[in-house]
């Protein structure tokens, strides 16, 4: 079967990956795809999503699978279904649960999922009221999508006040900030689960975590993520259990109800604080890098999992989970997160190592192709992936594999997992 995959990052790199391993898959498209893409599959230039499914059809694509949110929030798969193709991803109306953090947390409310004490208002002198019974630091969020930009942590009730401030006149994010969340700051750890939704079932894959800071230590400006590990040991089999009982459940039951039911994948971001679970926030995709360190765990067909979620038949499917772990470490270029860097040639060593070939391997994700040479050009470059029976000798193959691939101004974080590790 032909599978089409929409994205351009390390997320849809690692997809493709996976499935071109399957032997159900022929042939994989990516739209648009990245400069490493073309060797998995073959890259398409079209934007317009009716004329995507047009191509779809015309090519005998039996799956799409979507990987940003955007093309999700904006409808891309309710344009697919109309069309009777198969797709893989939520409907506008259950993606917003990401597009809509107010639509999020009036949900979480409404099917009493714990989360962080809210309130939700357009309204300056309401914000202002709520911030006034608060102790800093405070959380301050943007209803809309902000890139991973519209959280913001004050650390005194001013701060907080200005924050709202800055969304409510448009200045900050424009109409994404239009309505504000004003919530509690939660002191914990934080985790990402994510299920594979066919809007009644679903499966849970090893829980990972992310390193959303530039620099070792968590210190520096929010990234995408510069890094990822999974199974974290920070889980047990209590919190699974509580994520099962008070998360999933009232979320695919609530969703069904709202007349959206879940389908995709559903990213549930959490806190755990003194054990306790609290759900943050959902995304309707895979996390970029996590997807890159999930993806190889996934012993089974990854190709069945995505298209019987994709046909709600998930309930007849056992998955096999790999016993071993996955670490995932980004190079960035240069100048990332603040400005674009200008295209350097990426060099990669001949690995010479059979533990390096078996255990490791790079996927690449800011990269161009030019007369057959890849050039850094995106933010996040590119991930050293490995795998190993424990932690640290994943770690180790990650960085090793790392260490083969030269670019001027290759930024890496040198501690990730070490939450993992201590
Ligand atoms: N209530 C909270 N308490 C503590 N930290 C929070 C809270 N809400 C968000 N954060 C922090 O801010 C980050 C971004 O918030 P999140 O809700 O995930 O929004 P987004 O990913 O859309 O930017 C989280 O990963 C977490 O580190
Ligand atoms: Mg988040």
């Amino acid at each position: 079967m032909n599978v089409l995959i929409i994205g351009s990052g390390g997320r849809e790199y690692s997809i493709g990956l996976a499935l071109k391993k399957d032997d159900k898959v022929s042939k994989i498209y990516f739209a648009p795809g990245n400069g490493a893409t073309d060797v998995i599959g073959e890259n398409i230039d079209i934007k317009d999503y009716s004329d995507l499914a047009v191509f779809a059809k015309e090519s005998d694509i039996g799956l799409t699978i979507v990987g940003p949110e955007a093309p999700l929030v904006d409808g891309v798969v309710d344009i697919f279904k109309k069309e009777g193709l198969v797709v893989f991803g939520p409907s506008a109306g259950a993606a917003r649960l990401e597009g809509s953090k107010v639509y999020m947390k009036n949900f979480l409310k409404k099917y009493d999922i714990p989360t962080a004490i809210y309130v939700e208002t357009a309204d300056e002198k309401e914000a202002f009221d709520f911030i006034d019974t608060l102790i800093a630091p405070i959380v301050v969020k943007a209803d809309g999508l902000c890139a991973g930009k519209g959280v913001i942590i004050a650390q005194s009730n001013q701060e907080a006040k200005d924050a709202v401030s800055g969304m409510l006149s448009g200045e900050s994010f424009g109409d994404a900030g239009k309505k504000v969340i004003v919530e509690e700051f939660l002191d914990g750890f934080e985790l990402s689960i994510f299920a594979i939704c066919d809007g009644d079932n679903y499966k849970l894959l090893p829980a990972a975590q992310d390193h959303k800071r530039l620099f070792d230590g968590d210190k520096g400006p929010n990234t995408g993520g510069m890094g990822a590990y999974a199974p974290t040991p920070l889980v047990n089999k209590k919190i699974y259990d509580d994520v099962k009982e008070l998360v999933m459940k009232p979320t695919l039951e609530g969703m069904k109800k709202e007349g959206s039911p879940f389908e995709g994948v559903l990213f549930i971001g959490l806190m755990i604080v003194d054990g306790v679970i609290k759900v943050l926030e959902y995304n309707v995709r895979f996390g970029d890098p996590e997807c890159e360190i999930l993806m190889p765990l996934i012993k089974s067909s990854v190709f069945d999992l995505f298209y019987k979620a994709s046909t709600g038949e998930l309930d007849s499917l056992n998955i096999e989970i790999d016993d071993r772990y996955a670490v995932g470490v980004v190079a960035a270029s240069q100048n990332y997160p603040y400005k674009s860097t200008k295209a350097s040639e990426i060099i990669a060593d001949e690995i010479l190592h059979d533990n390096l070939k078996e255990n490791a391997h790079i996927v690449y994700a800011g990269v161009t192709k030019e007369d057959d040479k890849l050039f850094a050009t995106g933010g996040r470059v590119l991930l050293g992936v490995g795998l190993g029976d424990s932690i640290q000798e994943a770690r180790d193959n990650a960085y090793d594999i790392l260490g083969q691939i030269h670019f001027i101004g290759k930024k890496i974080r040198m501690d990730i997992a070490y939450q993992a590790l201590k």
